[in-house]
């Protein structure tokens, strides 16, 4: 079904808001309407088609603009309209970065007021090192699948990095795609990734095929402003974590956040073979989300190491949400907390605030060109509770 919009306000999720209200031709009872249109801005006025209703609430594919915001610029790449990769190339990166501290804001509505810091990324396109592709071999359909699950090629994508964009064009090419999977199930993914800061073309990428995403472990998709975040969880870490002091860096990955801390750090991780110890940095192999995680991290002390004076955590979008269960037991001085969702972020911390202040809040852009940005709250135990 077509509906004409006009768009009220961006959600925090970077879709446009329109809602209706009016009397029930035979109730007369008022009803009222929420859909959510991506791709479109405050005040624009156009035309759109209803794809799904969930729980009331509807969600429209953008037809067309008959009245443009001011706002509105054209997408640089031209995928855009039709690929569920990107939310916000329609406006500029200005205009991307206030509506992602508005999220934030609105996500954290419950928190008492603390600055949020942008810390924007130099370039919106051309930076992602990794990206995921589901195929249908039948169909001939290599490429990002959008909101009804349909396959969008993208043999142009534009935030892919250099050397990715490159072995991308060459997949498409005359379908060359099909021979690499000739031996694959007819439908699947693949993930191309670059395993180092390699910016020249044609270098250094790797494709896995039909494997768990992220294979080879994590690494954070934006080389240039991981090396920022890091940087600034340093200099961060040296102001307010003592010298002296324990460091867990649960969901460490590679250690990456903690590899150039002064403290001693035990990096814990599920999906890593935990290498040897590296410097300052110890690592160790636990599921964080199983029952049993907090009593096998108080368990390395019988192995010589001690318990934290403070806490990094960086878990995946589901975040951690017995982290009071953890604070309860470690009772570290601090923690800094990372994450990708800011949904995770509220939900999780909102309970301990009784017992930990929130000193500092920082926005990451991380993912340029998406909704998708990290969020960081460096947090202290509050002197009251001694
Ligand atoms: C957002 S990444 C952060 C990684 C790391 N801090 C970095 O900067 O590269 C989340 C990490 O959580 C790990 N992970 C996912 N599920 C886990 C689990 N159940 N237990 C422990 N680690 C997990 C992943 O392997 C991944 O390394």
């Amino acid at each position: 079904m077509k509906i004409d919009f006009r768009i009220e306000h961006i959600d925090p999720l970077g879709q446009g808001v329109f809602k209706t209200e009016g009397a029930d031709p035979e109730s007369g009872e008022i009803k009222r309407q929420v859909t959510f249109i991506k791709k479109t801005l405050p005040g624009e006025v156009g035309t759109a088609e209803i794809y799904s209703v969930k729980k009331g609430v509807q969600f429209a594919k953008l037809i067309e603009i008959t009245k443009p915001s001011p706002e509105r610029q054209v997408p640089e790449c031209v995928h855009f309209n039709q690929c569920n990769g990107c939310d916000y190339q329609h406006t500029t990166y200005e205009k991307e970065l206030e509506y992602k501290k508005l999220a934030l804001t609105r996500h954290l509505f419950k928190f008492p007021e603390v600055p949020i810091t942008i810390h924007g990324a130099p370039r919106r396109l051309s930076y992602r090192n990794r990206i995921q592709l589901h195929y249908d071999k039948k169909k001939k359909l290599l490429g990002l699948q959008d909101a009804l699950m349909q396959i969008i090629p993208v043999p142009n994508c534009l935030i892919t990095a250099p050397s990715i964009a490159y072995e991308l064009r060459a997949l498409y090419a005359e379908n060359s795609w099909l021979n690499l999977l000739a031996k694959e199930p007819p439908i699947g993914h693949i993930e191309l990734y670059a395993k180092e800061n390699d910016k020249r073309e044609g270098h250094n990428v790797q494709i896995s095929i039909n494997r768990n995403y992220a294979n080879g472990g994590f690494t954070q998709v934006n080389f240039e402003m991981n090396e920022k975040l890091r940087e600034w969880v340093k200099k961060k870490a040296d102001q307010v974590i003592p010298a002296k002091a324990i460091v867990y860096d649960l969901f460490g990955g590679n250690g990456n956040l903690t590899a150039k801390f002064r403290n001693t750090t035990l990096v814990v991780d599920k999906y890593r073979t935990p290498p040897e110890a590296n410097g300052h940095q110890k690592f160790y192999s636990c599921d964080l989300y199983d029952k049993s995680a907090i009593k096998s991290l108080i368990g390395l002390k019988t192995h010589g190491i001690p318990r934290p004076n403070w806490l990094i955590i960086d878990p995946p979008r589901s975040g951690l949400k017995n982290l009071h269960e953890f604070l309860a037991e470690f009772k570290p001085d601090g923690f800094i907390y990372i994450a990708c969702q800011a949904t995770s972020f509220a939900r999780d911390t909102m309970p301990i605030l009784k017992n930990y202040e929130l000193q500092s809040l920082e926005l990451f852009d991380l993912f340029p060109s998406t909704q998708h940005f990290e969020t960081i709250g460096i947090f202290t135990r509050r002197k009251l509770n001694e």
